[in-house]
């Protein structure tokens, strides 16, 4: 038999070495881009620096290209605390808030250095709270840059989108503005994008030049239209279950990570850009359409009629301090 003093001696031990041996939290990091994207780069970056200050206490398995969920599944996932961190794209909370319409608007923000200078206003601070009631726990804004058109058939001038079928974010005001320009916009998984550009399901589609890159879509496209149309970028999320479960002093430490890897998705964001279209441009594989001030005017000026019938839906003290920050 057992004594009491020796039972007492064997819970002490295994309460010892049961905490030192207790396996680190798992986060689950999910996305759809590529690894080399500015939302690759911050999740790998997120990775490695919680394996280098919080070991014990968690570890990071980063899902890359949709291999763990699709962006259509990957909120509901989230709230189900089946994946633990993500980062969607602002188009991509349409189910859940209309707060995030303002970021689809085209011709609103000028450049990335804009949309990050309105994230840094209340307004946008605020923002981080959208979703706060599906338990959806809203960390940091990254950006990714700005969208431009890829095409099979040369997109000159508005009138040249008329009809043609655009791989399109699942967001209805993404939506109207295509169909504005009198184009088939087609609601899509970005890990369906390009098989359906390739089989000519879709003949074009907007998006960052990291995006084409990674996506390789250059290569089944004859024609970039150099826009700069509209912002690509992402809200880092967890979701509450999960949040509310850290310790406190790790919860301390994962915010300051956050907060470094987010300085460098920010800052990194346009040179990955940059070079993704110096790659696609050096492939030889695609014409680049540049536009003049006049033809960019029209292109703006074709979307009057969408902005006249969105405006009423879009919140006014958020599309206020946009158009403030873009003066
Ligand atoms: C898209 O679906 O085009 C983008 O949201 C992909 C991404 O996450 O950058």
């Amino acid at each position: 038999m057992i004594s009491f003093k020796n039972a007492i001696r064997f819970f002490l031990v295994c309460a010892v070495f049961g905490s030192v041996i207790a396996e680190p939290i798992t986060i689950k990091f999910s996305h759809v881009t590529s690894e080399d994207s500015p939302k690759g780069k911050g999740a790998l970056l997120f990775q490695k620096l919680v394996a280098e200050r919080l070991p014990d206490d968690l570890k990071v398995e980063v899902y890359h290209r949709a291999t763990l969920f699709s962006d259509a599944e990957e909120l509901n996932a989230l709230i189900n605390n089946e994946v633990q961190f993500l980062a969607p794209s602002l188009s991509k909370f349409g189910s859940y808030t209309d707060q995030f319409a303002v970021f689809d608007l085209p011709f609103l923000f000028k450049d990335v250095a804009t949309l990050q200078k309105f994230w840094r206003r209340q307004a946008g601070i605020d923002l981080l709270n959208a979703v706060s009631n599906k338990d959806i726990v809203g960390l940091a804004f990254w950006s990714n840059g700005m969208k431009q058109m890829i095409s099979l058939d040369p997109l000159r001038s508005p009138s040249d989108a008329r009809g043609v079928a655009f791989r399109i974010q699942n967001s209805e005001t993404i939506k109207k503005q295509f169909e504005t320009l009198g184009a088939k916009p087609v609601p899509m998984a970005f890990s369906a994008s390009f098989q359906a550009l390739k089989d000519r399901t879709v003949n074009a589609t907007e998006n960052t030049w990291s995006n084409f890159y990674g996506q390789k879509y250059h290569t089944v496209q004859n024609y970039v239209t150099e826009t700069n149309h509209g912002v690509l970028a992402y809200m880092l999320v967890t979701n509450r279950t999960f949040w509310s479960s850290l310790p406190f002093d790790v919860k301390v430490e994962l915010t300051e990570i956050i907060e470094e890897v987010t300085a460098y998705v920010n800052s990194e964001a346009n040179e990955i850009n940059n070079q993704a279209r110096q790659s696609i441009l050096a492939s030889k594989e695609i014409e680049l359409l540049t536009l003049n001030d006049a033809q960019r005017a029209q292109w703006q000026a074709a979307f009057d009629p969408f902005y006249e019938a969105i405006l009423p839906n879009i919140n006014s003290a958020i599309l206020r301090t946009a158009r403030i920050v873009n003066r």
